[in-house]
Formats: structure tokens, C-alpha cells, sequence
């Protein structure tokens, strides 16, 4: 099964609780943390998300684009996130297993995602203990950015290993995603699509999420054995 991950990115903050509730049919939140440091923007961190948590009951995917990751991944969690999901580039490979392991400690998902520019290889001593992994289709700061088709590979390759391996880990696209990338990245192997823009700015919210959840998705239904 397709997932779909509207963005509040997109959304209006002044607004927000009526913003979250207009794509309450959606299967997961996503949540935008950026710190100007990781990535040349700056968005929202705990306490909006602790009001959203009050506010819905949708899953809360949390991307961190934040150097140093897992001083805040526990805070995040127990601040509302139920998955939480951060970069490889922005941590040592110990804080990253550890961060991980936390997460699951506190009986939440862990996720690791990739910059454009990051190979494959990197996830994949982690693989094994991830939840979700999420390839960045843009490079993270922005949304509204173009889709960059030359990470179609990226999401194949890490579909071929999980499939290898038999893990239930999901694969998530961030950036750019409109009905027609979005058909790509599930050829590719992606099965969550995070989107600010298209949805956000889409005249029938609730009809576009159905939308892109309707997007060919053969593939994944293979893969995730129903448990996706
Ligand atoms: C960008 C963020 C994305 C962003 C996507 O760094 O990680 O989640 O909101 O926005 P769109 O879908 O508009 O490209
Ligand atoms: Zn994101």
C-alpha cells in the first residue's frame, strides 16, 4: 500500500490546526525541523510540535534536518513524533546506531534519510534496524523545489536490499513529488510519498491524497507483503 505524508511545510501556520485536520486522511503527518545550520532554513522544532500532538491523532513522521541529530532524536519522541527520522550525513556512526536503538527504546520508529548528493552505501549498515528510510528527491531546506529524477537509481538500489534481505523497512521520498514523480518513485521502489506543495496548494486536498495514494502500486503491494 501507498502511504501519504502531506508536509506542513506547505501548510499555513497560523492555521495550523484547521491546515492538519483538511489532510486527516492521509497516513502519516510529516514535520519539517530545520536548524540553519544542517540546512540554510529555518522551520519549527518541539514546542509546535508538542501543540500538534495535542491537536491529532495521525502518526507524526518528524524529519530532523539538524546537525548533531541525536542530542534532540529522544526529545523529539517524547515529544509527540512517532517516527523520527534523521540525516546520515549529520551524525558518527555510533550516535547513529545509538539514537536508533533509543528510538526503539521508547517505542518508536527510527528512520535515517539521505541528501541527494549521499550514496546508498551509506544507510546500509543500518538498514537492518531501520524503520524507514528516506531518500531526499530535492535538496533539503525548501519545499516547492524541482524533483531531481537522477535519485530513481538511489531508491532502486536501497529497494533491491531490503527486498534482499527480507526487512519490513519502508522507503520514503521527500521533495518534489507531484502525481507524475510520484509515479516514478513507486516504479522505483518508494512506498511513502511526502508532499508540501502538491497537496497544500491543490484545490481538493482530500482528492489529491487519494490521488497520489491511487498511484500504480503493484510493486509495492509485493513488498510489503500487506504489512506495509
Ligand atoms: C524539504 C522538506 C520537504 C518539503 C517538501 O527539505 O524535507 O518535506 O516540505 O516540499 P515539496 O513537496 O513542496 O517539495
Ligand atoms: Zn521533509
Amino acid at each position: 500500500m501507498i502511504k501519504i505524508a502531506p508536509s506542513i511545510l506547505a501548510a499555513n501556520f497560523a492555521e495550523l490546526g484547521n491546515e492538519i485536520e483538511s489532510v486527516k486522511s492521509a497516513d502519516y503527518l510529516h514535520i519539517d525541523v530545520m536548524d540553519g545550520v544542517f540546512v540554510p532554513n529555518i522551520s519549527i522544532g518541539l514546542p509546535v510540535l508538542e501543540s500538534v500532538r495535542k491537536t491529532t491523532d495521525m502518526t507524526l513522521d518528524v524529519h530532523l534536518m539538524i546537525s548533531s541529530p541525536a542530542r534532540y532524536t529522544a526529545r523529539f519522541a517524547k515529544a509527540g513524533a512517532d517516527i523520527v527520522v534523521f540525516h546520515v550525513e549529520a551524525e558518527t556512526h555510533d550516535n547513529t546506531v545509538a539514537a536508533i536503538d533509543e528510538l526503539h527504546r521508547l517505542g518508536k520508529k527510527a528512520g535515517l534519510s539521505v541528501k541527494p548528493g549521499t550514496p546508498a552505501e551509506k544507510l546500509i549498515p543500518y538498514i537492518d534496524i531501520l524503520d524507514s528510510v528516506l531518500v531526499m528527491t530535492v535538496e533539503p531546506g525548501f519545499g516547492g523545489q524541482k524533483f531531481i529524477s537522477a535519485m530513481l537509481p538511489k531508491i532502486t538500489e536501497i529497494r533491491r536490499v531490503i527486498d534482499g534481505r527480507g526487512l519490513c523497512c519502508e522507503i520514503e521520498v521527500d521533495g518534489g513529488i507531484i502525481p507524475q514523480t510520484a509515479r516514478l518513485c513507486i516504479e522505483a521502489g518508494a512506498c511513502v510519498l511526502v508532499a508540501g506543495n502538491d497537496i497544500f496548494n491543490a484545490p481538493d486536498r482530500q482528492a489529491r491524497i487519494a490521488e497520489l495514494r491511487a498511484t500504480n502500486n503493484e510493486q509495492c503491494s509485493g513488498i510489503n507483503n500487506g504489512t506495509g
